[in-house]
């Protein structure tokens, strides 16, 4: 017999509880039923993002969202300054150079966390600066960025917004939007939220929907005015994706059951976890000043080869962990623990991990990483 796993950052397992929602017979999204089930998720949603605004929700992964945050918050002539840590702040730039939207990138080295100080910087010498893009939590390194303290200096510039993608940040760690004075939080279905991919939010501050109004790039599908539109009358502009609606309900269900802050206090500890038995087996984490509690990025040992371990995750196992990307590529893998997941999954994939490392020649105590897991899972 032989069971598989997720341990990627996104897409992440999945509870029954969703995939018993997604088997249900389909509904007609303009229908009274499907009306109640948006409503409610509208109300989830605020809870989610900590946010009194509207949190619209597009049919499509979470880029799409991110395409938005441009296309609708900037203007031609605009300038951005990108925080690029990781393959997801290049995205912000690419996709800024898709709209031709002239960018000042802030080049981060990778595994490390930017500095608002060098953002101030640049908001204080270009007052043609419009926004500002970065990650809360980088998939690409492990790394968590600042963003309360990004939030605090663009707070200062009347002009300029801050626009967070949150796709590894929401519903895993504390992002109070409306506290911190966020404009624009992105995210998107098959990360903390549980359920698989196809679904993107946007949540936008009353700041924000003024650039929106002003914003004469070209848009189309991801039109937020539209949505908004739309939203408050518990209605998506085009067909959504309606078995993910009804999935999305329950999955803000359980996240409303077991409380926010439980479930950051969840994901902090599996963090946690995961790190001390990493250390523990001698492996060096990709992060280490500034992880995020979505996943761990953890650095191969010398001598040992990192395609064939991820490899040997999937045939061994059937689990699957996430390598490294771009010029992370061969150097670590990243186990992620955002969603599903607890303490014994945590247990499973360090066991697992030891077993091939082992085989692999690494030397260690077999049992460590559990041990150093299990010290901190059992308080
Ligand atoms: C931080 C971050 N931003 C953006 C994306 C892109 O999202 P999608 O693949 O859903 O378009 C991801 C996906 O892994 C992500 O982790």
């Amino acid at each position: 017999m032989e069971k598989k796993y997720l341990f990627s950052p996104g897409p992440t397992m999945l509870p029954p509880e969703i995939l018993l929602k997604m088997a249900e017979p389909i509904m007609h999204h303009r229908e009274p039923e499907f009306e109640r089930i948006f409503a409610e998720i509208r109300e989830g949603l605020k809870y989610l993002f900590q946010t009194k605004n509207e949190v619209l929700t597009f049919t499509s992964s979470g880029t799409g969202a991110m395409e938005g945050a441009v296309s609708n918050i900037l203007s031609t002539g605009d300038k951005a300054i990108v925080v690029r840590g990781g393959k997801f702040g290049e995205r912000w730039g690419e996709i800024c150079k898709a709209y031709k939207i002239e960018f000042i990138p802030v080049d981060v080295e990778w595994g490390k966390a930017v500095d608002p100080k060098k953002i101030e910087e640049i908001l204080r010498s270009d007052p043609t600066v419009r926004a500002v893009y970065t990650q809360a939590s980088e998939t690409s390194t492990g790394v968590r960025h600042p963003i309360r303290e990004i939030a605090e200096v663009v707070k200062r510039f009347e002009n300029a917004a801050i626009v967070v993608d949150g796709i590894t940040g929401i519903g895993v760690f504390d992002i109070p939007m409306d506290t911190w004075g966020l404009d624009v939080v992105v995210s998107g279905s098959q990360k903390a939220l549980m359920l698989p991919p196809g679904l993107s939010f946007v949540a936008l501050s009353d700041k924000a929907w003024k650039f929106v109004e002003r914003s004469n790039l070209p848009k189309y599908y991801f039109d937020f005015k539209k949505e908004l539109k739309n939203t408050k009358k518990n209605q998506s502009s085009y067909t959504p994706a309606v078995s993910l609606f009804v999935a999305l309900r329950e999955s803000l269900r359980m996240i409303e059951k077991e409380g926010r802050e439980a479930v950051f206090y969840r994901h902090e500890r599996l963090a946690e976890a995961t790190r001390q038995a990493a250390k523990a087996l001698g492996l060096e984490l990709y992060a280490p000043d500034f992880p995020s509690n979505a996943l761990t990025a953890v650095k191969f040992p010398t001598g040992i080869d990192g395609e064939r371990l991820k490899a040997l995750f999937f045939e061994k196992f059937g689990i699957t962990v996430a390598e490294g990307q771009e010029q992370a590529k061969g150097k670590i893998i990243r186990i992620a623990h955002l969603g599903y997941y607890d303490r014994l999954d945590m247990i499973m994939v360090i066991s697992a991990l030891e077993m091939l490392l082992k085989e692999m020649g690494h030397k260690f105590e077999l049992g460590a990483g559990v041990r150093a897991a299990e010290e901190v899972l059992m308080l």
